[in-house]
């Protein structure tokens, strides 16, 4: 996902451009580039690779001028490069751009016929050239930009900057956020509140169909019929986004760190401990009264929701249909009147879960979702959230995210059970001192590095590697191929272990270690059962299991890593632990960008 920021300033920006899109970085990026207007003067300086490189180039040749626009790119039109990277300039306009242009071929061969000539494969470009049109047409530059956004088809969000407008920025906004901010003499804008936080916290979100006209005396925004639209302005958690590793090597390892701190604070956001029962808060249905409840996110949060539709079947006897977003925005699932539906997304900006979120809304049926930024698209768009109390990941990778919506999903069961009449006051009371009680099994959890590091060094030397799960350990088994994968660029799959038999089984040789989670529970005899079959066959395994597991898994591993022993209810919070940092310490041996993995972006703003 690009990063985009924009100021009309008093003081040199490029320096403070640059600094603000340090505040981007985890959402992962390929190239950058700053433009300023210095004098009359459109200049910018562009490189390929990580900030520093762009550092380089301004520190080799500066630029002056107090208004600005800067970007870091994430590749959808064009390879990674120089040319490709933004800002993008046409004559007397430059511009920066988050999202997918869907219509910039038909507007590319238009412009071509104009005798437009391209200087990169982006369909960014396409957006300067057209507003340099505009303005030789002898439109002013607010009008300009405003009559290129209406040819615009996709997802954007935009900063437009035009040479002998010193005191102009435009934005726009169709999909992928976009805030203003408000300072002393001074305007900004940022894609989120995070790249903004050492300028300002008082911001403004900009809704889809919006444009905004940045001076350094205000704001006036407009929709896309030219008219005046007011936008709230509010006090963001900026100052408390500033932040930084600590004593850690990387976000990802911090993250991993601050899970019992995390989880604590989110359990206690939706559970009375002291009274044993779920706590009053609001929902916009109440569970009682549906007859099923659809779940829809993507990647990681999609793993939380699935062992969210075990609990929630088990605990509430609610039936879930729970699909991933991609394919849930276009499978035109029928929801009857008594249904509702739960979103669930740590960014709250992700482009396939939002296009779910607006099918169901659609469909006329309460909407919710869990999200880690209350701020978010996804956030105003519900007619309630659960927030993760998370604080900021940064890790590409999520990690404290996944075990606090697993902490509210926990809860919501809870909430769920005690609704429909399915837990009694002594059973609810019961499930909610066993989740008190998930910190604290977090935090020895955290204790096991040293067998899971020699476990990493093992993983580090193979190319394949086989995770297995059963019930609620069978997301597990899919969420740590995925942390596996990503982080490591190991190829990891993640199985149902009575799947096993059905196929997988043919790949099971020496090569390829076979992670296994099994928590001695009421299916642990079935999950030993598939690790004698991958023995049998040479397989190399790994379990991760609690003592009493230990003691009955009867056969040789090539590592036991023993949790405590915890409850069932709990274990999938517990157990997503050793398998973060089973991923984390093997990516660190394989020296990859354990942050910014390659490809991959923090929150995908684009289908
Ligand atoms: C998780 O480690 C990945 N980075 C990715 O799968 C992520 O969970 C997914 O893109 C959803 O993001 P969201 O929670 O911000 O919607």
């Amino acid at each position: 996902m690009c990063g985009i920021v924009g100021i009309v300033g008093q003081a040199p920006v490029a320096p403070l451009i640059v600094d603000a899109l340090k505040r981007l970085e985890y959402r992962g990026y390929d190239s950058a580039g700053v433009a300023t207007l210095d004098k009359g003067k459109l200049d910018r300086r562009r490189a390929e690779g990580k900030l520093v490189n762009l550092e380089r180039r301004l520190g080799d040749d500066p630029l002056g001028g107090t208004i600005g626009i800067g970007h870091t790119r994430w590749a959808t039109h064009g390879v990674p490069n120089e040319a490709n990277a933004h800002p993008h300039f046409a004559e007397d306009v430059a511009v920066v751009h988050n999202g997918i242009i869907e219509n910039f071929s038909e507007l590319r061969d238009e412009l071509k016929a104009d005798g437009v000539v391209f200087s990169s494969q982006t369909d960014t470009e396409v957006v300067a050239h057209l507003v340099a049109r505009e303005l030789k047409n002898g439109a002013s530059a607010q009008d300009a930009a405003f009559e290129a956004l209406k040819r615009l088809r996709g997802a954007f969000a935009l900063a437009i900057m035009f040479r002998g407008e010193e005191d102009l920025i435009v934005g726009a906004r169709n999909g992928p956020p976009l805030a203003v901010g408000h300072g002393d003499g001074e305007m900004y804008l940022g894609s989120d509140a995070i790249a903004l936080a050492p300028f300002t916290n008082a911001i403004t979100y900009l809704e889809d169909g919006d444009w905004v006209a940045v001076r350094r005396g205000g704001m006036e925004i407009f929709d896309m019929a030219g008219q005046p639209v007011e936008r709230a302005r509010q006090q963001s958690v900026g100052t408390s986004l500033l932040v930084d590793k600590g004593n850690h090597r990387h976000f990802m390892e911090k993250e991993i760190h601050e899970q019992p701190e995390m989880i604590s604070h989110t359990l206690a956001h939706y559970l009375d401990f002291a009274g044993g029962t779920v706590a009053d808060f609001a929902l916009p249905f109440d569970f009682a009264k549906i007859e099923r409840l659809a779940i829809s996110a993507c990647g990681t949060a999609y793993l939380a929701g699935l062992i969210g539709k075990y609990w929630l079947e088990r605990y509430a006897r609610l039936p879930v249909d729970i699909d991933i977003a991609s394919e849930f925005r276009y499978r035109e699932m029928p929801l009857p009147d008594n249904s509702a539906a739960l979103f669930i997304s740590q960014s709250g900006e992700t482009a396939d879960t939002l296009a779910s979120l607006r099918y169901c809304r659609g469909e006329g049926i309460p909407i919710t979702a869990i999200v880690n930024v209350r701020e978010s698209t996804i956030a105003r768009e519900s007619d309630g959230i659960f927030p993760t109390l998370a604080g900021p990941e940064i890790g590409v990778a999520s990690t404290k995210a996944f075990t606090c919506q697993l902490s509210v999903l926990a809860a919501l069961t809870l909430k769920a059970a005690k609704a429909r009449g399915t837990i009694s006051a002594e059973e609810e009371k019961a499930l909610v001192r066993q989740l008190s009680e998930a910190p604290r099994y977090a935090s020895q959890a955290l204790k096991l590095s040293s067998g899971i590091e020699k476990v990493a060094r093992e993983l580090s030397h193979v190319r394949h590697v086989l995770y297995l799960g059963r019930d609620t350990n069978y997301p597990l088994a899919l969420e740590g191929a995925l942390k596996l994968k990503e982080i490591s660029y190991i190829h990891a799959e993640g199985y149902a272990a009575g799947e096993l038999k059905h196929g997988p089984i043919a790949l099971i040789d020496e090569q390829m270690p076979v992670i296994v989670i099994a928590p001695h529970d009421r299916i642990f005899e079935k999950t030993v059962s598939n690790m004698q079959e991958v023995a049998a066959r040479g397989g190399r395994i790994v379990l991760v299991t609690d003592e009493k597991g230990a003691r009955n898994a009867t056969l040789d591993t090539l590592e036991t890593i023993v949790l405590p022993d915890v409850p069932e209810f709990v274990a999938p919070i517990v157990y997503a632990l050793p398998i973060q940092m089973l991923a984390y310490h093997t990516a660190v041996i394989m020296g990859t960008d354990v942050d910014q993995p390659r490809n991959l972006a923090k929150s995908v703003t684009v289908e």
